[in-house]
């Protein structure tokens, strides 16, 4: 089980007028998935990756299991971080083939190159990338790279997973086999965060367990 909260978090860019979050008191956890949603510019990302522990608040405090994280050495940040996945907007991914980038994760954790690319393998298998394994990560379509980032981020089994805008490039047939398999990690319990621009982006039958709307920066009650 995992709980990362959020309190009282303000944040804003560099030269920014104004807040990108204002006074924002949450939290995310096991056994959930949660719908961040609102219009552009409102501050999904900007949340995502503070609850994601990638981005410091400017104010505020954010905990995980109680304990604050920006408070935290470094070794316990890197054991904090482990156990989140996040899959940014624009997929990021390595050089390398698909195969490659899905068991970095694992490689990253010391496991040697065999039992990594089966894991890989395995979790390929569930999204249906199998066939793109040996491909170069630079020739994949864009619904292809937010797929193989979709696998990259579940290989080690996070505990919480932040997915920012996950079906943007995704047909409904995939978009509903990510969201059969995102369920099927909650059921097991890990907690999903979904940002998304609204309800309606979200694949047939992922009924989300709580929505948080954002307004310019803050939660719509
Ligand atoms: N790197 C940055 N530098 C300066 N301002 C930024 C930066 N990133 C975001 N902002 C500003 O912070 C606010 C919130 O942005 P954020 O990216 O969180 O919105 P969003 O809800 O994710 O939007 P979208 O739906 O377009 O992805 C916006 O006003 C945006 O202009
Ligand atoms: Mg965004």
């Amino acid at each position: 089980m995992i709980t990362v909260k959020l309190r009282h978090v303000w944040h804003r860019y560099p030269g920014m007028i104004g807040w990108a979050l204002k006074d924002i008191s949450t939290e995310f956890g096991s056994r959930r998935i949660i719908l961040v949603s609102g219009r552009n510019g409102s501050g999904k990302t900007t949340l995502l990756k503070i609850a994601a522990l990638l981005y410091k608040p400017w104010r505020g405090e954010v905990t995980v299991d109680g304990q604050s994280f920006w408070e935290m050495d470094e070794a316990e940040k890197i054991m904090s971080r482990r156990r989140i996945a996040y899959v940014h907007e624009k997929p990021i991914l390595l050089r390398g083939s698909v195969l490659e980038n899905v068991a970095y994760p694992l490689r990253l954790r010391g496991l040697k190159w065999g039992n990594a690319a089966s894991k890989a393998e395995e979790i390929m298998r569930e999204l249906e990338l199998v066939e793109l394994a040996d491909k170069d990560v630079k020739e994949l379509s864009a619904g292809q790279s937010q797929l193989a980032a979709v696998a990259r981020a579940l290989v080690a089994d996070p505990e919480l997973i932040f997915l920012d805008g996950p079906f943007a490039h995704l047909d409904s047939r995939k978009s509903e086999l990510v969201g059969q398999v995102l369920r099927a990690r909650e059921r097991n319990g890990a907690g999903i965060v979904i940002a998304s621009h609204g309800r309606g982006e979200l694949p047939k039958g992922l009924e989300p367990d709580k929505i948080i709307a954002l307004e310019e920066g803050q939660v719509k009650l």
